[in-house]
Order: structure tokens, then sequence, then C-alpha cells
């Protein structure tokens, strides 16, 4: 199959957006796809001449093909918890989001949230995530089951909890390591699934079970690591009560080896400068989550400091402290928290974040997260008329930068008009496919 439309995938990282090198833009663009990968990319003038003439072509007219969303931070068991009441981190745990997690013991309501939670990630257009499951076993089986049957490439893990949480959602020391190691077999590596050793974060995890997770980091060295870090004052002054040698937050999770390539910790808010460069060093990366950050009142990430300590990140949106499923409304509450500390973010870096600059901070690059030859064919196109306004004011941009500022700062779900996953559509009306290859 050819797509064909206006293609955008990028190289590397477009900082103030004023380099043309970092990405690759086709106005009059081709998309060959085959076998659920990328063949061939480039301007329709070049690419169609030299396929044979009966290959079947789809037309999205000027509409903006992209790699897929990829969401480095999200929880699928708080699908139900968007909007719950808007207190500060802790409390919101305690009050909402502790009390929907219990529910995850039921196979049957994690597989009917499951099967939700990807309907409305493809609506959004987003392809991959790493994601929270709950301390339940069967609310990973449930996650993983759904993921293989849509052949996504996604991560997750069962949530290691101990301590400092209601008993019914606590498990132990021995049976953390039981339940990962089986569920590491189980999903790890089927497929496109990957899986992430999941503490939830230092406050709810003893030193027992951060030696457990320690030691399956090491047992499993392709395994991802994934937890909270430095989100809000009241979470860090607890971690300071709790792990009183320890230099930081971060040096909490350093001293059980849970940095390293393949890490990724949310938020990552309050560090200091020692922290960023352990952090970078390290090869680990951090999720911002400006909805999350904004909705609960946490702080604004700086994405400035981050970048000169070489801190690599990308933006996530930490359903359910986060507000919206949708990168768009992501990337906008992004450009925002930028704003108010006198910073920027380029509408080219926005979109780099929230693809390649993804799948580099889980070194997916190359399977994930661009349209390079051989990449996996996870594609969305982009509706540049969603909405009269959206329709007026793409009509008068004058560059790529504008058009994109202006996908993300009016855009929501309306603008995912496609999603595919291996080259098939998962989302939206099927586009007719002709076979009419005239350039
Ligand atoms: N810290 C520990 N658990 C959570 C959670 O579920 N959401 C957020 N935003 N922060 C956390
Ligand atoms: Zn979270």
């Amino acid at each position: 199959m050819v797509h064909r439309g206006q293609i955008l995938s990028f190289v590397s990282d477009p900082g103030d957006g004023a380099d043309a090198a970092s990405y690759q833009h086709f106005p009059e663009g081709a998309m060959l796809v085959e076998d659920g990968r990328i063949a061939a990319l480039g301007p329709a003038a070049a690419i169609l001449p030299k396929l044979p003439r009966d290959i079947p072509v789809t037309d999205h007219g000027r509409n903006l093909l992209l790699p897929g969303f990829i969401d480095n931070h999200i929880h699928y068991a708080q699908s139900d918890v968007i909007g719950a009441g808007g207190r500060q981190l802790l409390d919101w745990l305690n009050d909402y989001t502790f009390v929907e997690e219990r529910r995850f013991g039921d196979p049957e309501h994690a597989r009917e949230v499951a099967d939700f939670f990807f309907d409305e990630l493809a609506r959004n257009g987003t392809t991959s995530a790493l994601v929270f499951c709950t301390v339940h076993p069967e609310s990973v089986d449930a996650f993983f089951g759904a993921a293989a049957r849509r052949r996504l490439r996604m991560i997750a893990g069962k949530v290691l909890m101990d301590r400092n949480a209601p008993k019914d959602l606590c498990d132990s020391p021995a049976a953390a390591d039981t339940e990962s190691r089986a569920l590491l077999e189980r999903w790890g590596g089927q497929d496109r699934l990957h899986y992430a050793i999941t503490p939830r974060f230092a406050p709810t995890s003893s030193p027992a079970q951060l030696q457990v997770a320690a030691r399956l980091a090491q047992d499993f060295p392709e395994a991802f690591i994934h937890s909270h870090l430095a989100e809000n004052h009241a979470e860090i002054l607890w971690v300071k009560e709790l792990f009183p040698a320890a230099r930081s937050y971060l040096d909490v999770y350093d001293g059980y080896g849970l940095l390293r390539e393949r890490a990724i910790y949310a938020h990552c808010i309050y560090l200091d400068e020692a922290d960023r460069r352990r952090m970078a060093a390290s090869g680990a990366a951090a999720a911002f989550c400006p909805t999350s950050n904004l909705y609960l009142g946490s702080g604004l990430f700086d994405l400035a400091v981050s970048d000169a300590a070489g801190l690599p990140f990308s933006v996530a949106t930490d359903v359910g402290g986060g507000s919206s499923f949708n990168m768009l409304r992501t990337l906008d509450e992004a450009r925002k928290v930028a704003r108010l500390q006198g910073e920027d973010l380029s509408p080219l870096r926005a979109f780099y974040l929230a693809t390649l600059g993804a799948a580099r901070c889980l070194r997916l690059d190359g399977q994930i997260g661009t349209l390079e030859p051989h990449s996996e064919a996870d594609f969305i196109v982009l509706d540049l008329e969603a909405t009269p306004l959206i329709a007026r004011r793409t009509a008068a941009a004058q560059s790529l930068s504008d058009t994109l500022r202006i996908l993300m700062t009016l855009g929501d779900d309306r603008a995912i008009k496609a999603t595919y996953i291996l080259g098939r559509q998962v989302h939206g009306v099927p586009a007719a496919a002709g076979m009419s290859r005239s350039a």
C-alpha cells in the first residue's frame, strides 16, 4: 500500500526549530508500506514512478502523516480517575486513585478497561506507551492480552508496593519477586511487548522490596524500569523521612541500581544539578507530564535546565493525574509550562518529543518514532480541517512550524483522522484506496 499526503518525520532534536536537517518534510509525499514496515519514503514524484502501476494508493490530500505518538508515562487503570477531585498528589492518591485501582484484582474489570484504554489511545493517535498497571498480576495479563491481540508495541508492568498504601493494595517483597518474574517470562519480548519493572514510588516500597526490584533489574537487563520521581513537595519531604541516608530522592533509586538505559522516571520536577547529571550519565530519561503537573498543582518541569544537564525527556500524559489522553492537548500544556518559566518549546521540537524523542528515551528508535525505511508502520493522519477554525488557520499557515503550532494549540481527538498499526488502519473512516498514481 502507498500513502500519499504531506509527510513529516524527525531525524534529530530540532531544538528551536531552525535546523532544517533535523526533520524530513515532504509537502507532497508518498510512503510505501510493505509487511507492516515502511519500505520507502520521499516526494511522491520520486517514489511513485518506481512502483508497479497497479499498487493501491491511499490519498490523504494535504493532511499530515506523522509517526504515531508515543506516551512515555500513563496509567491504564486510571482511565476512570481523570477529572477526580483536584487535590494535590498524596490526597489524590489516597482519596481517588487507590480506591479505583482496587478494582483491578477482577480480571473481567481489568479486561474491560484495557479495551477502552486501547480504543482511546487509537482515537488519540497514540500507538505506543509506557504504562503502569496495578499491583494485581491480573491487571498485567489483561493489559498485555489486549495489546497482543492488537499487535501493539507496548511496555508495561505490575506495580510493586508493599507499604504506606491500603493493605489490600499491597504485595510483599516475596510476592513482588515471584509475580514479576512470572509476568516477565510470560510477556517480556512476546511479539511487540516489553516488560517494565515498576516500583510505584519510593514511599510505597520498603527497602526489602526495592532490593527485589534491584535483583529483577540485574536478572533481566533488557527490562525497562518505570517509576515516579520528585513530583510534589510533600512527597519529597516524606522520602527524606523514609530514607534519611540518601543524598536525594533520586539517590534512593540509584542506591538500588535502578538508574540505567531504559529507566524512565515520571515528573522529575524537583531535581538538583547533581541529580540531573547523574540521571543523564546513567542513560535514564524523564517523562514530563504537563497536564498532570498542572492538574495536581505539582509544579513546573524545567526544560532548559534539563537540556543544560543533558537529561533527555519526552512529553507524557500521566492519565489519570493528567487530564487528557490526547498528545496535542498535552504538547500545548507543555509549551505553556515552558512559557511560564520564560522558556520556549518550538512546535517542531514538541512533535519531535512526542515521536522520535520519546522513542530515543526508550531506546526503541529504529523500530518506532519515525517513518524511515525499516521502521514499523505505526503512523497517524492529522486532519488540517478538523474544525472550521483549524481549517481557516492552517489554510493561512506560512510554514510547517505554523501548521504544527496551530494543530497543537487548537487540536484534540478530532484532529486524529486516522491511526495505523503495522500498516493496518485501526481508527478513522477507512480511506478509499485508488490506483491512480499520477503525481
Ligand atoms: N506517585 C505515585 N503514584 C502516582 C500516581 O499514580 N500518579 C502520579 N501522578 N504520581 C504518583
Ligand atoms: Zn503517574
